[in-house]
């Protein structure tokens, strides 16, 4: 039998949080045959709600579900921990200022860095999934020095899984038959949804489509929005989805991408399409050996290129944001 993976949930109280264990303790994300133990970690005014969901871990019988710990202490919490899944930040809350926000999120991903850098496994990977993504992860691959920046990243996943379902309904096609969409950079409003190189089958999905103003609009718009519309909807933010986005996220990276697809994950810019290095920008990669390598040499028409530029824009201002939070 394999050895337990240990894998931390920040803000595992939370919505995200109730949605996301029990995939893990299932299998959905390491897979059917990997024994797991969940390490989760929320702040003291959630510790008793946490406690609950350690109750209904323990009440599922998972299992692949080898222990649980439920802490508040951010050291045990990282200990040894395998993958870190990073849910836990503060919300933007009514009234509140960008800056106040950003501020808040970027001490506590300073201290965590330092906590994960310091206490957990050797070759520890890291996917933040709270907002905002990228630069939370940027801070805290600063604050880890010693953390391979190739190890950290953040989600995009959803977006990414998105586009293939606006895509999957268009064309009244299996959603598993969509492939190689791109999500590209911001997790927020200025993503670039690009389907330039998406295929169905072996035919490209514009050709399919057959709607250039549909693809080049309202298709854009609708995956970029697709977080307020749930809100909307829901008068909660996405969660069940962006748990199984972090599944997949996670299981991508360590088991590897199927021949011929790629997937969208936020990781450190080496400067690939003139993104600027230095950015958590979201790409297109592929992943092996559970490393992910940006996928190269695709074209970028004209539309693409200032849309690419536009969302790194975002991402150069809310890292100088981010560094004026720490001074
Ligand atoms: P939530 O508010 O239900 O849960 C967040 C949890 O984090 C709470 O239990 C809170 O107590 C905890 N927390 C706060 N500060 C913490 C700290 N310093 N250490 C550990 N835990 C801490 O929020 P929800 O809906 O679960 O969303 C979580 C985050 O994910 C939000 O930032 C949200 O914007 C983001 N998000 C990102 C998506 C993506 O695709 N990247 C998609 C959906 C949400």
């Amino acid at each position: 039998a394999k050895d337990p993976v240990r894998v931390l949930v920040t803000g595992a109280a939370g919505q995200i949080g109730y949605a996301l264990v029990p995939m893990i303790a299932r299998g959905v994300m390491l897979g059917p045959d990997q024994p797991v133990i969940l390490h989760m970690l929320d702040i003291p005014p959630a510790a008793e709600s946490l406690n609950g969901v350690k109750m209904e871990l323990v009440d599922a019988a998972f299992p692949l579900l080898k222990g649980v710990v439920a802490t508040t202490d951010v050291v045990e919490a990282c200990t040894g921990v395998n993958i870190a899944v990073m849910v836990g930040g503060f919300p933007r809350k009514e009234g509140m200022e960008r800056k106040d926000v950003m501020s808040k999120n970027v001490s506590i991903y300073k201290s965590q860095a330092s906590a994960l850098e310091k206490h957990a496994a050797a070759n520890c990977k890291v996917l933040v999934v709270a907002n905002p993504a990228n630069t939370n992860a940027l801070i805290l691959k600063e604050f880890a020095p010693s953390i391979p920046e190739k190890n950290i990243s953040c989600l995009t996943r959803l977006d990414h899984n998105r586009a293939l379902g606006q895509i999957s309904e268009r064309l009244g096609v299996q959603v598993s038959e969509v492939k190689n969409v791109i999500i590209w950079g911001n997790h927020s409003s200025t993503q670039y949804p690009d389907v330039n190189h998406a295929t169905v089958g072996d035919k490209p999905v514009r050709t399919l489509v057959a709607d250039d103003a549909w693809l080049n609009g309202e298709f854009i718009t609708t995956v970029q929005q697709r977080g307020a519309a749930i809100i909307k909807a829901r008068k909660l933010s996405s969660a069940l989805s962006a748990a199984s986005a972090a599944c997949d996220h996670i299981r991508d990276w360590f088991l590897g991408t199927p021949q011929g697809t790629w997937v969208s994950m936020g990781v450190y810019s080496d400067g690939s399409y003139n993104v600027p290095a230095g950015l958590i920008y979201s790409f297109p990669v592929t992943c092996a050996n559970g490393e992910w390598t940006i996928v190269q040499g695709l074209h970028i028409d004209e539309f693409s290129r200032k849309k690419l530029d536009l969302t790194a824009e975002e991402l150069s201002e809310e890292k100088a944001l981010a560094y004026s939070c720490l001074s």
